[in-house]
């Protein structure tokens, strides 16, 4: 058991990736709070993985949520080792049909709910000097524009940008700071996404899906459950000399 004894705060932890993680660090000896804006989903996840874990409501576009949530944790599990910070939304539209409030919407969960939540993590761990490690989810789709997905995009490069400053800002605490980026993972947000590509260029649903899954050199979509390995990895001592980084987990679609 790599995380025995360890604990963690998974942010959008209800169900997806998030929701794997948080079952994968309890696997692995973890106690871990499943914080989500859908209690009821991340109550059945935090069941269902047990080990001490519990379900909190986080909404991460609001400060004030953030500061109990992280308390909360904190007095729950009497400190918090590792923050995944995974919650995020997505949208699309063709450059001339962006809107204000999808803008607005993406920015607050994806880049500012990450900062703030990353902000008042890392102050916790650095009052209770035991260092930590935390670990910024971003995309493929942080790495290149894309016509349709400009703003989720630019949502998602902002997340491998502010993983390199926190990461070369916290490490003097013993706070690792690192992230993963996934490629084409079946979840419930693909199935949004598949629904958008398939008003916006036409297709037949399921379609998108299908091809981008046959496009990924493994040869299928991800699955939630690809991400732990990289997940549990960035958690545990093993990855202590790995310094400000985002991984990519994708199958092969991304080189850098
Ligand atoms: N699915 C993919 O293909 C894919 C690809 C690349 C990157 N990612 C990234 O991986 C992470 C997980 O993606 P997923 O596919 O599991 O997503 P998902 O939509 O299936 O799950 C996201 C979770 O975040 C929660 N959430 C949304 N807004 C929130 C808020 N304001 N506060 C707290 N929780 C909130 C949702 O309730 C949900 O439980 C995200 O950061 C996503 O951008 C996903």
């Amino acid at each position: 058991m790599r995380l025995r004894g360890k604990t963690a705060i998974v942010t959008g932890g209800a169900r997806g990736i998030g929701a794997a993680i948080a079952e994968g660090y309890a696997r692995e000896g973890a106690s871990v709070c499943v914080a989500d804006i859908e209690i009821a989903a991340a109550e059945d996840t935090a069941k269902r993985i047990g080990n001490g874990s519990f379900a909190f409501p986080l909404d991460v576009t609001r400060m004030d949520s953030i500061k109990a949530g992280v308390a909360e944790a904190n007095a729950r599990l009497g400190g918090i080792d590792i923050l995944v910070n995974n919650a995020a939304i997505f949208d699309m539209a063709p450059w001339g049909e962006i809107t204000e409030a999808s803008y607005d919407a993406i920015f607050a969960v994806n880049v500012k709910g990450l900062v703030f939540t990353l902000q008042e993590v890392a102050e916790s761990m650095k009052a209770r000097g035991k260092g930590g490690k935390i670990i910024n989810f971003a995309s493929q789709a942080g790495r290149r524009g894309e016509p349709l997905v400009a703003i989720y995009c630019a949502s998602k490069a902002a997340v491998i940008s502010i993983t390199q400053s926190a990461g070369l800002a916290l490490i003097k605490h013993g706070i690792n700071v690192n992230g993963i980026a996934p490629g084409v993972v079946d979840t419930p947000m693909w199935d949004r996404v598949d629904g958008l590509f398939a008003k916006y260029e036409n297709l037949p649903k399921g379609e998108k899906k299908r091809r981008v899954g046959e496009s990924v050199p493994y040869g299928r979509m991800g699955r939630p459950e690809d991400h732990v390995g990289c997940a549990i990895f960035l958690a545990c001592a093993e990855s202590d000399y790995v310094v400000a980084q985002t991984y990519n987990v994708d199958g092969g679609q991304w080189m850098s």
